[in-house]
């Protein structure tokens, strides 16, 4: 297919030979770097979904199923185990800040439900295997962009500009840390198309 190219953000390969460019300092940085990976994710999944039921590229179906399995549960893990709590414990007992990360949590849920349907999906597109019910297929594909958008526009806007105001050195270093450990598997380096 035709089109402008797709760079992702280099981000893994900079963390697999360069672990400690992530600090305490950055830490916040990388985070967000993540969601603009996301974000990218974001725009292809799109692209597919647009160019269902016969124009479909499969290597950005093998691109899009690779990032969907490798980036999305862990980022929403270092969200969970690091940045939420953190965060929850410099608030104080904050209840409003709880409802919110909590409902962000069930949000990774939903987003990770609809992850592994896209997948399954994807996989199927990838070898030239259209989807019996195209318009479903094509729901399915907007409602996990679409949702992953919202949730990232959220975090963006209110989640990190409140760590960056409440979390102190140790917890930025906490989050390097566990961003430097789960250095991501090895995915396709790029797409084309
Ligand atoms: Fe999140
Ligand atoms: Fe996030």
């Amino acid at each position: 297919m035709a089109g402008r190219e797709t760079k992702m953000v280099d981000l893994d390969s900079i963390l697999r030979t360069e672990p400690t460019i992530v600090t305490a300092f950055s830490a916040l940085n990388f985070v967000k770097l993540n969601h603009d990976q996301h974000l990218q994710l974001c725009d292809l999944l799109e692209e597919i979904a647009d160019s269902l039921p016969d124009r479909i590229d499969e290597r950005q179906c093998v691109y899009a199923a690779a990032a969907l399995r490798n980036r999305v549960s862990i980022h929403h893990q270092l969200e969970e185990d690091v940045l939420f709590p953190r965060l929850m414990a410099r608030a104080g007992d904050d209840q409003e800040l709880r409802g919110i990360l909590n409902r962000l949590a069930d949000e990774h849920r939903t987003d990770e439900g609809h992850c592994e349907e896209a997948i399954e999906l994807l996989a199927k597109l990838s070898q030239g295997m259209p989807p019996p019910n195209v318009e479903a297929a094509g729901y399915m594909l907007r409602g996990l962009f679409e949702g992953l958008r919202r949730h990232i526009a959220f975090e963006n806007d209110h989640v990190l500009p409140m760590a960056q105001a409440l979390l102190q050195e140790d917890d930025l270093e906490a989050l390097a840390s566990e961003i430097r450990r789960t250095d991501q598997p090895p995915y396709p380096a790029s797409s084309s198309h």
